[in-house]
């Protein structure tokens, strides 16, 4: 029989690299409790993680991933690069650093965190972006919180479509519309915050669907993400809830209960608006 780890799909990004469709995100995961975390998350299957410059946290996860006892390449790691980071040379020092912090040679995915569109920089960034990926140090390169425009906009300037936009997405929040623009310039989407953070596990309609399955409503929420083809980074610090936020590849969620969760659409963002957030 096949084991969880086994069971996640993986995900093909432009370039020949493939990701984990389940991962775990460290937003909010406390610098001093992060390798603990992480080390549960691994041990529950995890084999894709997901952190950030500004979650200052990269150092547990890379602590963590360097001494679980698996190889390198076993585990895909995330970082991104932030706002005040961006910029063609600050890029490159940037990615420098979380190297360091994380411990590695390289990352899986660097991701542009925002577009920070008042700084007018990130065209530059992705620039940088394209050279860290031919020089090795970044297995895949994508963007974050990247609205319609945005991403034109750099496909349009460089003629490199980036493999993943991570962004917003929830039963509250679909990104219905750029959903679909993805699909068009293939780009994988990536849903943060899947969980609502934690907001959306007492909706009604979420809870009856999970009593259905007997299962909880953080496995069924995050059920549907899979079976829409979100790749997916849940964050708990919670380790019964890491390990059963990985629990979800013995049900499926059947059409009406798919509909039902498709019904819930509020667009009701919990983050910033990309076009306009700027946070030095
Ligand atoms: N690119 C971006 O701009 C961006 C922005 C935000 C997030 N992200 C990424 O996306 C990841 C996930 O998003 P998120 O952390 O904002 O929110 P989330 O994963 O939607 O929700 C996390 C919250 O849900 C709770 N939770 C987790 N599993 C649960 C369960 N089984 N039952 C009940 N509650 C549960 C957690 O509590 P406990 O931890 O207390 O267990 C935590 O409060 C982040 O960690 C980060 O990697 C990216």
């Amino acid at each position: 029989m096949s084991t969880p780890t086994e069971r996640v799909a993986r995900v093909p990004l432009r370039g020949g690299v493939e990701v984990p469709q389940l991962g775990f995100g460290v937003f909010q995961v406390p610098p001093e409790e992060t390798a603990e975390v992480v080390l549960e998350a691994l041990a529950a299957g995890y084999r894709h993680i997901d952190t950030a410059a500004a979650y200052q946290n990269e150092q547990g996860v890379g602590e963590a991933v360097r001494s679980f006892g698996l190889e390198r390449e076993q585990v895909f790691v995330t970082t991104k690069c932030w706002n005040s980071q961006q910029g063609y040379e600050r890029a490159k020092r940037a990615l420098g650093r979380s190297l360091e912090r994380l411990g590695f040679d390289y990352v899986d995915l660097y991701l542009i965190h925002w577009p920070a569109p008042s700084q007018d920089l990130y065209v530059d960034t992705w620039r940088s972006l394209i050279e860290l990926q031919q020089e090795g140090l970044a297995r895949a390169i994508g963007v974050s919180n990247f609205q319609p425009a945005h991403l034109r906009r750099v496909i349009e300037e460089t003629g490199v479509t980036p493999a993943i936009n991570q962004v917003e997405l929830h039963p509250y929040f679909q990104q219905e519309a750029l959903r679909r623009e993805h699909e068009r310039l293939e780009i994988v989407t990536e849903a943060w915050s899947p969980l609502g953070q934690g907001r959306e596990l007492d909706d009604a309609v979420i809870e009856r669907i999970a009593e259905a399955h007997s299962r909880t409503p953080a496995q069924v929420v995050i059920r549907w993400h899979l079976q829409i083809g979100n790749v997916v980074i849940p964050k708990s610090v919670t380790p019964e809830r890491i390990r059963a936020n990985f629990e979800v590849f013995d049900f499926d969620l059947g059409e009406e209960q798919m509909r039902a969760i498709a019904s819930l659409e509020r667009r009701e963002r919990i983050g910033p608006d990309p076009d306009t957030f700027l946070s030095p």
